[in-house]
């Protein structure tokens, strides 16, 4: 993109992700809800994002928490009322932010009034709406694919004698986005939720949207290892990620097109050269197609290092890059990477050409909270027991401060929260100028006041067994970042890049201020941002 182009919100802007059970309990039942979000809206303003997406908060069943939805145009009891959403799309807007929705499309609640006539006989006008097969020989199942939570991807309806596919849950079967009603009342929804103001979706499992025509079996995965989730058996080559996924993307696009100045999110994990494909054909697919890269490979600088390569160099034209460090459905960072390391990853996000998306708690330095076996509510860690695969620990409750239940609820909330929160929240650490809060609120302020860093160009520096350094550049705005990404010291000397400037930013904030030049002596667990001579 020249620089003389206009630069969107959604490229400017900072992503932070709400999961909205967890925000914020208003009325005491133990789990966050809409007016609890609305409560801590001057929070975030403060902090400095521009966007906020809240996971799903549409009547569901909860077996899924949220992302079994029986109706998608009405908000769960739990979260509040349609009213309670109005009120908060306004605040946000008034406080010059936009709010991002979760669109499910992949599938419903097997309670959503579609299924229920789907299920209902083989005739009925919606059967066609979801996946029904019949039995294979036998009896068996149509087809080997897997589901995502453990076991076959088939359930059996015993009325009328078929299979319906659910990649995730049996509560959750799959919508059949090969039919054109389906594919309308989908569209439909869109235009409900983007009337009413909204300024986007997340669009929860992207690629997984359609299926092989030909129910294909998918092959086995020969390097499957038994401690990971049963799904990863076999390559879900058919089952996932199919040529025809792109039309369905372009058409929700132009969906979205109708509007202006919104933006589509796509969640969708895979190998870079396949994730760019979602950008679409001249770039009218997913505006960003989530990019995950960060939370999947080892935290290596080699590995960091051209996994950013790749990515930058796999880009379409015109195509605007986005890094991710955590989710709902994915350890905390600290809990992946380590608590000296958790700055550095702070640093990579906020520096990173791309639009960063902040998961909550992250900035306060959450990190994933050990949850008794009673006490597990996630169904992907009660359906593998013994893996250690729930999803609970990074979805606890946000810690605001040192009162019981850490500010959260006044009443034992839905998921524990750490013994650690007395020392580990938003109000102790507001306080505090060294703390991990402060820390990311400076590289926000910093992020969002230098073009370089927000919008500006990217370019590698230098990189070694411990080190990566790169330099962003927009006009007169120049810096470089270095970033240790081991425990121990090491030296900055690349040969051939002289360079001149100040410490802007450091984890050791002793150093801000003084002059960097050629070479630089870096602690372990340190990183740097060098605001350079012109
Ligand atoms: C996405 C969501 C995850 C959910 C799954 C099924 O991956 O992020 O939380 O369980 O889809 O909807």
């Amino acid at each position: 993109m020249g620089k003389q182009e206009h630069y969107v919100w959604w490229q400017k802007g900072i992503i932070y992700q709400v999961y909205p059970r967890s925000f914020q309990d208003s009325n005491g039942d133990g789990v966050g809800d809409l007016p609890g979000i609305l409560s801590r809206l001057d929070y975030l303003e403060w902090l400095g994002v521009d966007a906020i997406w809240i996971s799903p908060i549409y009547q569901s069943p909860m077996a899924d928490f949220g992302y079994d939805i029986s109706d998608y145009c009405s908000i769960h009891p739990l979260f509040g009322t349609l009213d309670d959403f109005d009120r908060l799309l306004t605040e946000v807007h008034k406080r010059g932010m936009k709010l991002i929705l979760d669109l499910v499309p992949n599938h419903t609640s097997n309670q959503h009034p579609w299924f229920l006539e789907s299920r209902s006989s083989r005739d009925n006008p919606k059967r066609d709406w979801y996946i029904w097969r019949d039995a294979g020989p036998n009896g068996t199942v149509p087809n080997n694919w897997l589901s995502v939570f453990g076991g076959t991807a088939w359930e059996w309806d015993e009325a009328t004698q078929q299979y319906y596919y659910h990649a995730f849950l049996k509560e959750q079967p799959d919508l059949n986005w090969r039919n054109p009603d389906l594919q309308k009342a989908m569209f439909d929804t869109m235009r409900w939720w983007l009337d009413k103001g909204v300024d986007g979706f997340r669009v929860d499992v992207m690629w997984h949207m359609i299926k092989d025509e030909g129910f294909r079996d998918n092959p086995v995965n020969p390097d499957y290892q038994p401690h990971r989730a049963t799904y990863e058996k076999l390559i879900p080559i058919h089952s996932t990620d199919q040529p025809e996924v792109h039309d369905i993307v372009h058409k929700m696009r132009a969906v979205m097109d109708e509007y202006d100045d919104r933006v589509m999110i796509g969640e969708i994990y895979l190998p870079v050269e396949r994730l760019v494909m979602y950008y679409g054909k001249d770039n009218r697919g997913t505006h960003l197609p989530f990019n995950f890269q960060l939370l999947t490979i080892p935290w290596q600088s080699g590995r960091i290092y051209s996994v950013i390569e790749e990515y930058e160099s796999a880009l379409p034209s015109g195509g605007w890059p986005n890094w991710v460090l955590a989710n709902h459905d994915q350890p905390r960072i600290i809990s992946r990477i380590g608590p000296y390391q958790a700055k550095i990853a702070a640093m990579l996000l906020l520096t990173l050409r791309g639009t960063p998306t902040i998961y909550y708690g992250e900035e306060i330095a959450m990190r994933d909270v050990a949850i008794p076996p009673n006490e597990i509510r996630d169904p992907q860690g009660l359906n593998m027991p013994g893996l250690n695969l729930s999803r609970d620990p990074s979805r606890t409750p946000m810690q605001w401060d040192d009162s019981e239940y850490a500010g959260f609820s006044k009443v034992k909330p839905w998921l524990r929260v750490p013994y650690s929160y007395p020392r580990i929240n938003v109000k102790v650490e507001q306080l505090h100028a060294l703390s991990m809060l402060s820390f990311y609120k400076t590289l926000i302020d910093l992020r969002r006041k230098e073009p370089a860093l927000n919008i500006g160009d990217y370019r590698s520096v230098y990189s070694d067994k411990q080190i990566i350094a790169y330099l962003r550049q927009s006009g007169d705005s120049r810096f470089l970042v270095v970033l240790n990404l081991t425990h121990r010291p090491c030296y900055f000397r690349p040969g051939n890049y002289p360079f001149e400037g100040t410490i802007e930013l450091s984890t050791e904030p002793e150093r801000i201020g003084l002059p960097a030049k050629d070479d630089l002596t870096i602690s372990g667990d340190e990183g740097l941002i060098v605001r350079l001579k012109l």
